[in-house]
């Protein structure tokens, strides 16, 4: 199986974290988005200890939480000691809601409104990740208006190209996320910035993209940005305290991914960088990373009843779900791989080739296709695997589909930690 909490029982069904898949199937109905939180735990322990023993004291993961926001993964990231990634008043709110210590946040975004700033210093955000020249200037009067100094970091493209989605890359000169090196425009802000008072630069953040799984396009990075940081230093004298590396590594969505060990990949990205520091004649700055993705992805999977099973002779075949792009729009947006298993029959010979489709009135409505598996019955339960990132967060309401909810799986015990929406959810802000 491509992920180690996936096993199959005595009767033939998929368990999941030690669970019967087919049974949480019937216990909360379908389609059900099912969470392991020990494995997301696995995964945050296993980024805090390696940036802890590679980087220097302070360094820490944070989560980005973009990747799947609801109020008791804040409560998870809390316990476990890590920062957090918000991106909106939106996630500030769910986390600040949630008892999560704000100054342990970080406020991402191209384009934070007033009103978000706002929101931002009202919930004692600790860090504020400031895009552009506006945001600068509008950041620095509103905090002066608060009374207060806040802290920040300004956000860098340094020009990497790390070969994935192009939807999903962001660390061109071109994109439309922070400010470049390359253009001068970074140094003439961070000059800008140190001029206010009302604003403390603590560092710099950049992020090359997502579902990376080597530990060049990091060293890539951190090469610009210590250069810059260096230039930065002697042009200003500024030192930065901070690195932020951005988001973190990929995951295994099908067997054709590798299996990587992140602790190693942290490990030789640090290596790398004491080398670039000593070289370039600077303290190592305190390095932080964002994953999202990768602590939360693998914990992930999607239960959906088998509807109707077609067969158009000589053509295709496709097996109908209960859900679809409403619950996991990755497909459609990234024609994204996923490993599907017939749950009910996990063992079952895999004779039969379908597209799985989702129940939209969108011919793109699609999961997965030529997708292998016992040919299954209406009513079986059909297992979309590594759906915990960016599948209940960038799940939609389309032709008025509620969304799953989540269960939470921890040591053979499941408790709801999102409910499932009803119809009355759905009409809920209707005049
Ligand atoms: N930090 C920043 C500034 C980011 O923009 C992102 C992702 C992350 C951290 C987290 O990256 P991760 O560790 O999850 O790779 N909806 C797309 C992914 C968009 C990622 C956007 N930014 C998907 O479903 O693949």
């Amino acid at each position: 199986m491509i992920c180690d909490n996936i096993s199959v029982n005595e009767k033939g069904h998929l368990t999941f974290a030690g669970c019967d898949t087919v049974e949480l199937a019937e216990k909360y109905g379908t389609p059900l988005y099912l969470m392991d939180e020990n494995k997301i735990r696995e995964h945050v322990r296993c980024y805090k200890n390696a940036m802890q023993k590679h980087f220097p004291d302070g360094s820490l993961p944070e989560f980005a939480s973009k990747a799947f926001s609801c109020r008791q993964i804040y409560r998870i990231m809390a316990e476990e000691g890590i920062d957090i990634d918000v991106v909106s008043p939106g996630e500030i709110y769910t986390a600040a809601s949630a008892g999560f210590p704000m100054e342990n946040s970080f406020f991402h975004g191209n384009n934070k409104t007033d009103a978000d700033l706002r929101f931002a210093i009202e919930n004692k955000v600790g860090h504020i990740v400031v895009d552009s020249e506006d945001e600068l200037f509008a950041l620095d009067r509103i905090a002066g208006e608060y009374g207060i100094n806040q802290k920040i970091l300004l956000r860098l493209t340094p020009g990497i190209d790390p070969h994935t989605h192009k939807k999903i890359s962001t660390g061109a000169v071109d994109s439309k996320f922070g400010v470049s090196i390359e253009t001068g425009q970074a140094l003439g802000l961070v000059k800008k910035a140190l001029a206010l008072n009302n604003v403390t630069l603590i560092g710099f953040h950049c992020h090359v993209g997502s579902q990376v799984f080597e530990s060049k396009p990091f060293t890539d990075a951190s090469e610009i940005m210590l250069k810059f940081i260096a230039d930065v230093k002697e042009e200003t004298g500024f030192a930065a305290d901070i690195l932020n590396l951005g988001g973190g590594f990929g995951v295994r969505y099908t067997e054709k991914d590798p299996v990587i060990s992140y602790a190693d990949k942290i490990a030789e990205v640090a290596d790398i960088i004491n080398k670039q520091c000593a070289a370039l004649g600077i303290a190592v700055p305190r390095i932080m990373m964002e994953p999202g993705r990768s602590l939360v992805g693998d914990a992930g999977m999607t239960l959906y009843t088998v509807g109707s099973v077609k067969e158009i002779t000589g053509y295709k075949n496709y097996v109908s779900i209960d859900g679809g792009m409403t619950d996991n729009p990755r497909y459609t947006l990234y024609e994204s791989p996923y490993t599907v298993i017939l749950a009910s029959r996990a063992e079952d010979k895999k004779d039969f080739t379908a597209t799985v489709a989702g129940r939209c009135c969108e011919s793109g409505d699609l999961i997965q296709e030529n997708v292998a598996m016992p040919k299954p019955r209406r009513g079986e339960i059909l297992a979309v695997l590594t759906t915990g990132a960016y599948n209940y967060s960038m799940a939609s309401n389309y032709n008025r589909v509620g969304r799953p909810p989540v269960v939470m799986l921890s040591g053979g015990r499941d408790y709801v930690a999102v409910r499932r929406e009803s119809y009355e959810h759905l009409c809920a802000l209707d005049e």
